[in-house]
């Protein structure tokens, strides 16, 4: 493998002449090596790239934070690029004073900074019907887990006055699409932020720049980004994004709707399809994210042999509210055949559903709030499948 040239007992070329000096690179990159690690789209999947998803490659990261160059993308209307002097966002309704806020306002004000995860309810939706994507990327790759800083929007509608009627807040974002989604009051003002900045830099465009709403452990269509107006007002609107989109059609016809929670999940990234086994046996180390809705993982359950028997994973901290949560299994492998699957409990004693108790409840009409068991198939060779089992 490689360059005989550059291994021992050579000195490799890289020990023989100055590299490049400091600046060379003023905004810093992965190494020109690392360039599969990228976000990728499934083609077939829509019909536009402007209203279109890319998806996180979590089966080449470790630990629970997502760089901000590899976060998934979900545009309505592709990437609204707007001059941070342009922009306003405005608060109106029924509040005491509307305000329209400068980005120099809000970052004047107090700010937390606070990590978590964001998942679109459509994440693992082509797996509703039986195994279709091989890689968690595609299957699972709808999320990522960052920094967030910014204003509690509490303190905003403090700032303007809430008037006693006002149950629900419109929030609107900038872009083409203009997407809008009712939010209720109480969740407003318990943990959503108006957020500027994502691991410390400043938002990036594909994510809503300068400013998003961060609505904890609720589905992704919900953060608004490039978020240009909030309205108060004493019931939902009823929007597309809530009424024909993002509500889940039941075997009777009848549809769930303001299913917000994501609800406990996770996944095994190392090995899946996209990052097989190298070594023929023996030591390895098994990795997942899980994540909740709901709060904080409590446990992580590992089973080698399609969900007979169960091994409890190593969490690996940090383990925060609402975020992704590292876990690792570490075992021998025999080089015989395996069937992987993870299994997440958070903290209020939920646990995550096989796909055959999710559909007896949900049925198949569905593409949203999949959070059934995945099973990978660990093949003698150390190449992994997607596969499901009844
Ligand atoms: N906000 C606006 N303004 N326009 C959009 O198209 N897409 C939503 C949400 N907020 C969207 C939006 C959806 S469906 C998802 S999954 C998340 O943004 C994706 O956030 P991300 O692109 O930062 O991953
Ligand atoms: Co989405």
């Amino acid at each position: 493998q490689g360059n005989p040239a550059n291994q021992p007992p050579n000195v490799p070329d890289w020990t023989r002449s100055l590299g490049e000096g400091v600046v060379a690179r003023p905004y810093g990159k992965p190494s020109s090596y690392e360039s599969v690690v990228i976000r990728r789209d499934v083609e077939w999947l829509t019909a536009s790239r402007e209203s279109s998803v890319s998806f996180t490659p979590l089966h080449a990261l470790d630990g629970m934070i997502t760089p901000n160059g590899l976060c998934f993308e979900r545009h309505h209307a592709g990437i609204a690029e707007v001059d941070p002097a342009d922009y306003r966002l405005i608060l109106h309704g029924l509040v005491d004073k509307p305000l329209i806020f400068t980005l120099d306002d809000i970052k004047r004000m107090p700010r937390v900074s606070r990590a978590y995860f964001c998942e679109c309810a459509a994440n693992s939706g082509m797996e509703w019907r039986g195994a279709q994507l091989n890689g968690c990327q595609y299957t699972h790759g709808m999320v990522h887990c960052v920094m967030y800083t910014g204003v509690p929007l509490k303190t905003l509608l403090d700032e303007a006055g809430v008037k006693p009627n006002a149950k629900w807040l419109l929030l609107e974002g900038g872009d083409s699409a203009a997407m809008t989604r009712s939010l209720p009051m109480q969740k407003a003002l318990d943990d959503v932020l108006i957020a500027y900045r994502m691991n410390g830099e400043m938002l990036y465009p594909e994510n809503g720049y300068p400013v998003r709403a961060v609505i904890p452990g609720w589905e992704a269509n919900m953060w608004v980004k490039w978020l240009r107006r909030i309205e108060l007002g004493d019931q939902p609107w009823h929007h597309r994004e809530e009424t024909s989109k993002y509500t889940d059609l039941l075997e009777n016809g009848k549809a769930r709707r303001f299913t917000y929670v994501m609800d406990a999940k996770s996944v095994i990234t190392n090995p899946s399809p996209q990052a097989p086994i190298n070594h023929k046996s023996g030591f390895t180390v098994l990795s997942g994210l899980a994540w909740s809705g709901r709060g904080k993982i409590a446990r992580v359950d590992v089973s080698l042999d399609g969900g007979r028997n169960w091994q409890t994973a190593k969490l690996d901290g940090p383990i925060f509210d609402k975020a992704l949560t590292r876990f690792y299994y570490e075992f021998d492998w025999d080089g015989r055949e395996l069937l992987l699957q993870s299994r997440a409990m958070d903290e209020t004693g939920y646990v995550q559903p096989s796909k055959s108790e999710l559909r007896k409840v949900r049925g198949v009409n569905s593409i949203y709030h999949n959070n059934g068991i995945q099973t990978w198939q660990l093949h003698k060779n150390g190449e992994v499948e997607n596969v499901e089992i009844s």
